[in-house]
């Protein structure tokens, strides 16, 4: 079994998989969201001190599995360079006590590794990676060969849910409240532009539409004379900009479609639990014939069992680091 960690943003989590089967035969995770809600966004110093309360927590309930273990694994980049050094700090120790080989992980390859989640591997598939750090449209032909053919020139698509939620009181993370908001309102009552709409290139920007609901809620907080709007205002806000940030999405996939013709594609992170996003794919993908993948929604957000399920991977490649050599890349954007 691999015992695994992740700490690279506000999840503390752990989990233990099976090498030989893929099994999850353990996998908790401690989220922070509460804790950093009233910050409107993750503050890295309170998240790297709650990590140090709960990862031993959560380690507490493995002992039981440390005879079994074959490898300790890690995720060291990309995330928060305090909150990474936390896991990658816990994960040393682990090795060190009992003499286990080390694993360093790249969160990326965990987010499409969660598709493979008590299963069996399925290489090649273009990759849709939309979470709070990343947008990115993946060719993921084997763990060692994946290449980044789009990707966001500012914001991603997790973060702009993440803006818009805090500049309508909406509290953190953005993505489950503004979606629920838009379920009720009408997508149609704001005309916001869609982003690099005239550009030929497969690349993405979120500044532009996050800054257009920005000067939508400023003009209509003037007209209500409150700073809090109406719940209809706020719902109909949050309907214009999820199908407008979506569009965005889809219009690029499908420049990439025409070109390369995809016959499995899979979306993945946070954000892939965006039921909207979901649905604009699954019908790109039916005009495509591409057969559409997509992981439990338990595993869209950050966890370690996505961690472990790559880990299972280096490990039959013996792809370990040494206690000296592992560094956290915080800003590592690539694989
Ligand atoms: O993958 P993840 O847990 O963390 C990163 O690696 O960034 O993704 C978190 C992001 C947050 O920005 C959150 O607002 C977004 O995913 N998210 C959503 C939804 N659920 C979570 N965005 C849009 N719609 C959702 N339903
Ligand atoms: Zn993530």
């Amino acid at each position: 079994m691999i015992l695994s960690i992740e700490s690279s943003c506000d999840d503390s989590s752990i989990a233990i998989t099976s090498i030989e089967t893929n099994k999850l035969i353990y996998h908790k995770k401690i989220s922070q969201e509460l804790e950093h809600s009233v910050y409107g966004g993750v503050v890295p110093e309170l998240a790297a001190r709650l990590h140090i309360e709960a990862l031993p927590k959560i380690l507490e309930e493995c002992e039981e599995y440390f005879k079994d273990l074959k490898a300790i694994a890690v995720t060291t980049a990309p995330g928060l360079s305090v909150t990474l050094t936390e896991g990658v700090m816990m994960a040393k120790a682990l090795a060190i006590t009992l003499k286990l080989p080390l694993i360093s992980v790249n969160h990326l390859k965990g987010h499409i590794y969660s598709l493979f989640i008590q299963k069996e591997e399925v290489l090649p598939c273009t990759v849709l990676l939309v979470s709070g750090g990343h947008t990115q449209i993946i060719e993921a032909n084997s763990l060692n060969d994946m290449k980044i053919v789009g990707s966001t020139s500012d914001d991603s698509f997790g973060e702009s849910f993440d803006k818009v939620s805090k500049m309508l009181g909406l509290g953190y993370p953005g993505g489950p409240a503004v979606q629920e908001n838009a379920l009720l309102g009408d997508d149609n009552a704001y005309a916001f532009p869609i982003p690099l709409r005239q550009s030929p290139n497969i690349e993405y920007s979120f500044s532009g539409l996050k800054n257009a609901v920005r000067v939508a809620i400023l003009k209509e907080q003037e007209e209500q004379k409150s700073q809090t709007l109406d719940i209809d205002t706020i719902q109909n806000i949050c309907a214009s900009f999820q199908k407008t940030a979506a569009e965005h999405i889809l219009m690029k996939l499908k420049k990439y479609f025409k070109t390369s013709n995809p016959s499995t594609v899979a979306i993945v992170g946070g954000a892939s639990a965006n039921i909207h996003l979901r649905e604009k794919v699954q019908k790109l993908c039916n005009e495509f014939k591409a057969e559409l993948i997509l992981s439990d929604l338990q595993f869209c957000s950050d966890n370690a069992a996505m961690i472990g399920r790559v880990a299972v991977e280096q490990y039959k490649k013996e792809e370990f680091v040494s206690f000296t050599n592992i560094d956290v890349e915080a800003r590592l954007n690539n694989f």
